[in-house]
């Protein structure tokens, strides 16, 4: 059975494509799922992607994980700046893990530059756009195959 990568993404992504495009562009969450799972095929990977705009909700997806996934990809989105709960879901997670952001944090408001997250993460991909996510799936396969 192909290993599978999980790819989380939190509050407000269910708008991609619609919220802020001038910041996160004009692609939908679907096509970040299509794209990734084509990318991930070619490596023999199976990928999921997941969305919500509840914390409690995202903690329980990320415990889940360890008894599903080889590795968590994650936009935990404005819970990055905030959210110590994830920070401490993801350390109970022992696969690979890579942070991705579709803006480049560092270059936006300075209350953005400080990821909780970050501190788990094995990989952090920002202002690359949605092409980060597929960047991310192969950084993941190098973690996994290496
Ligand atoms: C984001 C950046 C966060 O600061 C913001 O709250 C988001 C999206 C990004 O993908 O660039 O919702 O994680």
């Amino acid at each position: 059975m192909s290993k599978l990568i999980t790819i989380l993404n939190g509050p407000n992504l269910n708008l991609l494509g619609l919220r802020q495009p001038e910041v996160y562009g004009t692609d939908t969450l679907d096509s970040v799922a299509r794209d990734c799972a084509a990318v991930a095929s070619t490596f023999e990977l199976d990928t999921e992607l997941k969305q919500t705009n509840h914390e409690g909700e995202m903690v329980d997806w990320i415990q889940a994980c360890r008894n599903t996934s080889a590795a968590i990809i994650i936009n935990p989105a404005a819970w990055s700046h905030t959210s110590v709960a994830i920070l401490d879901a993801l350390n109970t997670f022992e696969g690979p893990v890579i942070e991705v952001h579709i803006s480049n944090i560092h270059a936006r408001e300075s209350f953005r530059h400080h990821s909780f997250v970050s501190a788990r993460a094995n990989g952090v991909i920002a202002g690359c756009g949605v092409q980060g996510y597929a960047l991310a799936v192969q950084r993941v396969h190098t973690l996994l195959t290496t």
